[in-house]
This record gives structure tokens, sequence and C-alpha cells, in this order.
């Protein structure tokens, strides 16, 4: 899919106060310091677009990019991190909650995951939770750049073991990297193949 604009369109967190749900949206949500924001201007080739930062904790509201005119790009705050209080992480976490289970525009989210990491109970979880929601999602390995393809693959194919456990199939997956661009085409690709269904 060719990117021919994105747009900031809100920072908030209210989802009263989400932009009308009028056209498609896709989301990326995962652990604070996966790579979100990151990833997101990359896609859409935007440095800046989206807020960035070494440390985890950066994005702390629901934030919507408008891509195309057509469909909206939204970058969550990132769940897991430690360092926050306890009642500032119910308050995401309740933030991101209701978003997932209120969003009625909501086509897919996109659950991006550290590739050079084992899977993680706290992203298990949240993906069983979405399962039993019902809400549609692909899990995005981030980072790949870090790893050599060799243990890249070993990865997702531990990763896909562990799923099997829980789930009768993988989900769709991508893998990914802000640095070299690998698997942004395919993201695109496949969100434009959804907003065609
Ligand atoms: P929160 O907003 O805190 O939830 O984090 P986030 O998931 O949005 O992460 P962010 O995009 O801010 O990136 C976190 C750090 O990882 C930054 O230092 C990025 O430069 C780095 N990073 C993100 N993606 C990649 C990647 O594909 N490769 C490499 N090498 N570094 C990356
Ligand atoms: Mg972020």
């Amino acid at each position: 899919m060719h990117i021919h604009s994105a747009d900031f369109v809100c920072s908030n967190n209210d989802i009263t106060k989400c932009p009308e749900p009028n056209k498609p949206e896709y989301a990326f949500i995962g652990r604070s310091n996966v790579g979100k924001s990151t990833l997101i201007n990359k896609m859409v080739q935007r440095k800046g677009l989206a807020k960035t930062s070494g440390r985890p904790g950066k994005t702390q509201l629901i934030n919507h990019f408008l891509i195309n005119e057509a469909w909206y790009l939204t970058d969550l705050p990132g769940y897991g991190y430690a360092k926050v209080s306890k009642t500032s992480k119910e308050k995401f976490q309740k933030l991101i909650e209701d978003y997932i289970i209120e969003r009625p525009n909501l086509v897919n989210l996109f659950v991006l995951i550290d590739s050079r990491h084992e899977p993680q109970k706290i992203d298990l979880e949240f993906m069983e939770w979405l399962g039993e929601l019902e809400i549609p999602f692909s899990m995005v390995f981030t980072k790949t750049d870090k790893l050599g393809s060799g243990k890249l693959n070993t990865n997702i194919k531990v990763y896909s073991k562990k799923m099997l456990q829980t789930w009768a199939e993988m989900p769709v997956f991508f893998a990914t990297s802000a640095e070299t661009g690998e698997g942004c085409d395919q993201v695109l690709n496949y969100i434009e193949q959804l907003n065609n269904q």
C-alpha cells in the first residue's frame, strides 16, 4: 500500500473523545518499549509522528493517526511496565481494555512482541483475553534487526509451540524491524486486504 498521507488527529485518555468511529481502525499494542511507536513511524514513513523513547512508558495516551484519509492507525500506551505505580498501571490497563472493548470500528489489533525474548506470561495472557472476547488480532515480532535470521526463526518456532498449547492455530504473524523496514510492507498489505473486505 502506498502511503500518501499520515496525519496526527488527537491524543486522549478518554474513550468518548476518540475520533468518530466512521473509518476502519487498526491499533498497535504490546509491552512498554516493544517498539509500537517506532514501527508506526517507519510504516508510514514519518519520523516523529508517534513519540518514541528509549525509556519505557513513553506513550501514555491513545493516539489516533489518519492514514491516506481512509483509515486510523492507533498507538496505545504499553502494558507491563514495572516501574509505574499500581494505581497508574491499573488506570492504563482500564484505558486499554475499555478502548478495545468499546471501539466499534476496530478491525484488527496488532500485538507487538519483542522477537528477542521467550514467550512472556503477560503477552500470552493478554492474547488469551483477546481470544475470550473474540477480538481479532495478529502478532508482530519486533526488532528483528537485533537477531540473526537463525535465532529469529528459532524464537518464532518456540513461540508458535507455546501458542499451540492454548490456540487451535497460530494467529497471523509478521516479523518486523523499524531499523531495516523488514515486514512493514507486509503489515500494510494486510491492512489493505482487511480494508477491502
Ligand atoms: P511505550 O510507548 O513506552 O509503550 O513504548 P513503545 O512500544 O512505543 O516503544 P518505542 O517505539 O518508543 O521504542 C522503544 C525503544 O526501542 C526505542 O529506543 C526505539 O528506538 C527502539 N526500537 C524500536 N523498534 C526498534 C527496532 O525495530 N529495532 C531496534 N534496533 N530498535 C528499535
Ligand atoms: Mg509508544
